[in-house]
């Protein structure tokens, strides 16, 4: 765990200047290490909806703020995510969160944050932004209730009162 927070420090640091300009990826420090891609399955992959456990079945989300949520995910998403993840619309190694919530399906957004490994291979705009960033997103190990507070605070930066 030590390691990976050391790992996730180091990436944060060497890409911080390089997300957002095409122009600077260096040969030999892109993502996509050769095999990493799996193709072969893309062709079942729900853009919308993502890949994972979470559909709009089993999300609940009420159309006003759940205020105490979003204050839990504030912090969660202080202590794993916003070294990598600025609120407003500007990239920091990854996108800015500004509008995520409205560009993205509420279960898409619970599936990546879960589990972005296998969503990262075959999404069509993350392989975008992957080439934009050269830095896969890193599993955050978070749990269900981190997840859906992280997804209440975004709702909150987005404007839902
Ligand atoms: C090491 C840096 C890093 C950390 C830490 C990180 N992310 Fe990311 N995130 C990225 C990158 C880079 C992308 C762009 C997709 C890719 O290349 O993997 C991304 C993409 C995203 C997206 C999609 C945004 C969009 O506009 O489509 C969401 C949502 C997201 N991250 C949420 C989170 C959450 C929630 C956490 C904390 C639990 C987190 N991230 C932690 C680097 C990071």
């Amino acid at each position: 765990m030590f390691k990976f927070k050391i790992l996730t420090a180091l990436l944060a640091s060497a890409f911080i200047f390089a997300c957002g300009n095409k122009q600077t990826s260096a040969p030999g420090t892109t993502e996509n290490a050769p095999g990493t891609t799996t193709e072969a399955s893309t062709s079942d992959y729900d853009p919308k909806r993502g890949e994972g456990k979470f559909n709009e079945s089993n999300l609940t989300i009420d159309a006003a703020l759940n205020v105490p949520m979003a204050d839990a995910g504030e912090k969660a998403a202080g202590v794993k995510c916003t070294s990598c993840h600025k609120v407003t619309d500007e990239r920091l190694v990854g996108p800015g969160w500004k509008g995520v919530t409205q560009r993205r399906a509420a279960s898409w957004i619970m599936n990546f944050i879960t589990n972005p490994e296998p969503m990262i291979d075959k999404d069509p705009e993350l392989q975008a932004q992957l080439e934009l960033c050269l830095v896969r997103m890193p599993n955050q190990s978070l749990n269900e209730e981190e997840a859906r507070n992280i997804l209440e605070y975004m709702r909150k930066n987005d404007g839902v009162k």
